[in-house]
């Protein structure tokens, strides 16, 4: 075979090992094998040179050099080529399982909150809101509390630091101190004070009592509010409506009971408790509006009559969760959070 040809068989089988080298180990066998400075292909080719005749020399050594710089080219080419491959394979591995981005929820209270919504929507119950922020004469004096009742008394109640600054910017009737609202009965006077009967609400919000915190007991909870008045509403009508109430949020097969107990804006009154293990749980307290109540707003307690009652949002979802701490609702631990 002519020295030519044996210059092109070379550069041939080194550029198609060249570029069916896939690996960087690969290219590296590759060019120990054509270009190794010890035992390379190159190399024999090289010692062909001296057989060459003078004449012929600078000629054969010009193409033997354009082989060899080819080769060498293709060589270091493919070589980065390989090196980015492997650099970007080992920053992504597209085999690895996707990262699940973080995704926020609603919290526990705001999911019942909605579930109450809409359970009372079915029994036809609109929803009112009402301000956190009250004054005296709705917290208590439109609701049948007198100036000496228990529950007015300062430290049972959380008064604001602003009390009696005339047109402070906040909801209520004139000026006077004014409270973080004790419970959610406020939106019954509000509600009956701005419409006529019929009238079937509901209301969710904060209430807020410096009771001391234990297992079921918190500084801020949150109340649900229902008021029904009407020509005909009954003491039947509400207990219908708060049994029908539990059983579609804890299941048909939940035990009520109601008490008699006292509230000063209802007459009668009772306490609604649902069975839990051997003992029972107070969810609210209830009772039909007191006719004071219902002449404070202007109605007419001959013509018509009402229920009212409060329930303890986080207790019922308690309830249903068999969640032993009311604190787990207000830790905003996201071991508790995640579970809903
Ligand atoms: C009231 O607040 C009355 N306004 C309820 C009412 C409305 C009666 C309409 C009649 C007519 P009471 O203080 O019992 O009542 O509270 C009602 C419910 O709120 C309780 O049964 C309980 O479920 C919940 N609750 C009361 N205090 C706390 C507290 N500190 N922490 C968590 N939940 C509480």
């Amino acid at each position: 075979m002519e020295l030519s040809q044996i210059f092109a068989a070379f550069q041939q089988d080194a550029l198609a090992a060249i570029s069916s080298a896939t690996t960087a180990e690969a290219i590296e066998q590759v060019r120990i094998e054509f270009l190794g400075k010890k035992q390379g292909k190159l190399k024999d080719l090289q010692s062909n040179l001296s057989k060459v005749p003078p004449e012929q020399r600078p000629e054969v050594g010009k193409r033997f050099n354009e082989v060899k710089d080819a080769v060498t080219y293709a060589l270091e080419e493919r070589q980065q080529q390989l090196i980015k491959t492997k650099v970007v394979a080992s920053a992504i591995d597209v085999t690895l399982p996707g990262v699940r981005p973080l995704t926020g929820k609603l919290h526990p209270l705001t999911q019942t909150i909605n579930e109450f919504q809409e359970i009372m929507s079915r029994f036809g119950f609109e929803v009112e809101d009402g301000p956190e922020i009250e004054d005296e004469y709705h917290n208590f004096v439109a609701l049948n509390i007198p100036d000496d009742h228990p529950a007015r008394d300062p430290l049972d109640n959380f008064y604001l630091a602003t009390a009696g600054v005339a047109g402070a910017g906040i909801a209520g009737a004139g000026g006077g101190p004014r409270l973080l609202r004790s419970q959610t009965s406020t939106i019954q006077i509000r509600t009956m004070e701005n419409r006529k009967p019929p009238i079937r609400i509901v209301s969710v919000g904060r209430v807020y009592r410096p009771d001391e915190i234990d297992d079921t007991h918190h500084l801020m909870f949150h109340q649900m509010e229902g008021l029904m008045v009407g020509p005909d509403v009954t003491m039947a009508s509400l207990k219908t409506v708060l049994r029908l109430f539990a059983a579609a949020y804890l299941g048909e097969d939940v035990h009520v009971r109601f008490r008699p107990s006292f509230f000063p804006f209802t007459e009668p009154s009772v306490e609604f408790d649902v069975q839990r293990g051997d003992g029972w749980l107070e969810l609210g307290g209830a009772g039909m509006v007191d006719p004071n109540v219902l002449r404070a707003v202007g109605y007419d307690p001959d013509e018509v009559s009402g229920f009212a009652f409060g329930l303890g949002i986080a207790r019922f979802c308690m309830m249903r969760h068999g969640i032993k701490n009311i604190r787990h609702f207000y830790s905003n631990d996201l071991r508790f959070l995640q579970q809903f």
